[in-house]
């Protein structure tokens, strides 16, 4: 019987990529089948985040319950790596002494032979030795197994050099480095010559990428190579920061039909204040000036963005910025955190300027009842519209509808007879609902 592989994974799409192509370097090399559950499984792998606080919660009540599943099956193996464990290495390995293998950020390429040595000396591995810039390793695409029928993630660039103060990424994935473009191109092929149709472009600061390659290509001449491939039909990308967005980047974007219209561009505050403590590179103005940029080249664009409240030092006017800023932005949606602090970042230390629980989280209702205005009304501006709808398979609500994105951030459900799982198609919305639209094919 094929060895089973359980896989838990929290965290960014970075994460779902690692596990994901992991996932299929095992089932490729040693016939793996993937299993729902841990009880069953021959190989486990947990695959951590630290952003917050919370993330570092769910990892420990996981290891909680793999120690269960490791007493009533001691021949499995069990595997954790990611963030968590590249920012607190020890604290897992004190907690968690059943762990066969430890590993960090730079070891995904490397954790064959890391799960193999377990196996063979049944004692504890540690690996979490971060390379530095250029000894990374990107995860080889060996596998065309189980390619997605309509979209895959690709990661383009490992790391972020940014180091705003309330951010772990830097600590726990190390320095910023590009994959190659010919890595990326062979990855993007094979994946849309198997079927999938849309492939969205991964890293923490996708718009620097190529910086750390002397003489290699940018951000923008990658988009325009990957829509090169043939079978391909859109591109997607995250995350960008505004800092980076050029002149000539938004040209690019503006000048390729495949490249989706929709920018996640993370605000984070509305405060110039608050902006400069975080490090952030950018005043209100000019995030002002390059959304009026881009709006101006792709009026139809949807934007989205990050905003954290509580930062260290926030005041009630500082957090009144905010919401001015989302108000005047109307972003179509947002995705909003209470401030947490952080091992080693620079903000962790400001602690007598640490802004109360109750008023941060007083203050994220507020602008989570903002944001949800403006989504209704938002949304409800589109019934009427036509877009082109990519289609991801059956609604999940109702069975009889099928649904897809069109190229903003919509999900839009429409009834359909027949199987249209991986098509275009045209769909005029006819209602607005809480989180989703709701249309019918136009012909
Ligand atoms: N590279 C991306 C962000 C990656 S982390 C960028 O520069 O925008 C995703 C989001 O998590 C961030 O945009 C930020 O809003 C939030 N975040 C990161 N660290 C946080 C912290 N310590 N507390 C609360 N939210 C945090
Ligand atoms: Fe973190 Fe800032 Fe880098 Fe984004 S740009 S990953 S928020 S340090
Ligand atoms: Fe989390 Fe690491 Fe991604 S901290 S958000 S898994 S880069």
């Amino acid at each position: 019987m094929a060895p089973k592989m359980y896989i838990e994974t929290y965290g960014c799409q970075m994460n779902e990529y690692e596990s994901d192509r992991t996932f299929r370097t095992f089932e490729q090399a040693h016939g793996f089948a993937r299993t729902e559950k841990i009880d069953n499984a021959d190989l486990v792998l947990l695959n951590t985040c630290s952003i917050r606080d919370k993330a570092d919660q769910k990892a420990f009540s996981s290891l909680g319950r793999l120690r269960v599943a490791k007493t009533l099956r001691p021949e499995m193996v069990i595997a954790v790596g990611g963030c968590l464990v590249q920012s607190q290495g020890d604290e897992i390995r004190r907690r968690a002494p059943f762990v066969d293998v430890v590993f960090g950020t730079h070891q995904w390429e490397k954790l064959p032979t890391l799960v193999e040595k377990a196996r063979k000396e049944r004692q504890q591995i540690v690996d979490v030795d971060m390379y530095g810039w250029n000894k990374y390793k990107f995860l080889p695409y060996r596998s065309a197994i189980g390619v997605h029928p309509v979209s895959e993630f690709v990661t383009i660039q490992n790391g972020c050099d940014k180091f705003c103060t309330f951010c772990l990424v830097p600590f726990t994935r190390g320095r910023e480095v590009s994959r190659s473009p010919e890595e990326i191109f062979d990855e993007v092929k094979l994946l849309s010559e198997k079927g999938t149709k849309e492939v969205t472009l991964l890293g923490q600061n996708v718009n620097a990428y190529g910086r750390d390659r002397s003489g290699q290509i940018g951000f923008g001449e990658l988009l325009d190579r990957v829509a090169e491939v043939p079978e391909l039909k859109r591109i997607r990308f995250m995350t960008s920061h505004p800092s980076e967005m050029s002149d000539e980047l938004v040209e690019r974007l503006a000048d390729n039909p495949k490249i989706c219209r929709h920018l996640h561009l993370p605000l984070q505050s509305g405060s110039d204040r608050v902006l400069d403590k975080m490090n952030r590179q950018y005043t209100l103005r000019e995030f002002r000036k390059r959304v009026e940029s881009l709006r101006k080249a792709m009026p139809d664009l949807t934007l989205t963005t990050d905003l954290i409240v509580g930062f260290p030092s926030e005041t009630e006017d500082d957090f009144q910025s905010t919401l001015n800023a989302v108000n005047e932005f109307e972003f179509d949606d947002s995705f909003s955190f209470v401030y947490s602090p952080r091992p080693n970042t620079k903000a962790a230390k400001w602690v007598e300027d640490f802004v109360n629980a109750d008023v941060a989280s007083e203050r994220l209702d507020r602008l989570q009842a903002l944001q949800r205005a403006i989504q209704t009304k938002k949304n409800v501006q589109t019934v009427g519209k036509q877009y082109e709808v990519l289609v991801e398979g059956a609604s999940r609500k109702n069975p009889k509808e099928l649904a897809g994105k069109n190229q903003h951030h919509h999900t839009i459900n429409f009834e359909a007879a027949s199987d249209l799982v991986g098509e275009l198609v045209q769909i005029r919305i006819l209602e607005a609902r809480h989180n989703t639209l709701k249309g019918e094919r136009v012909p």
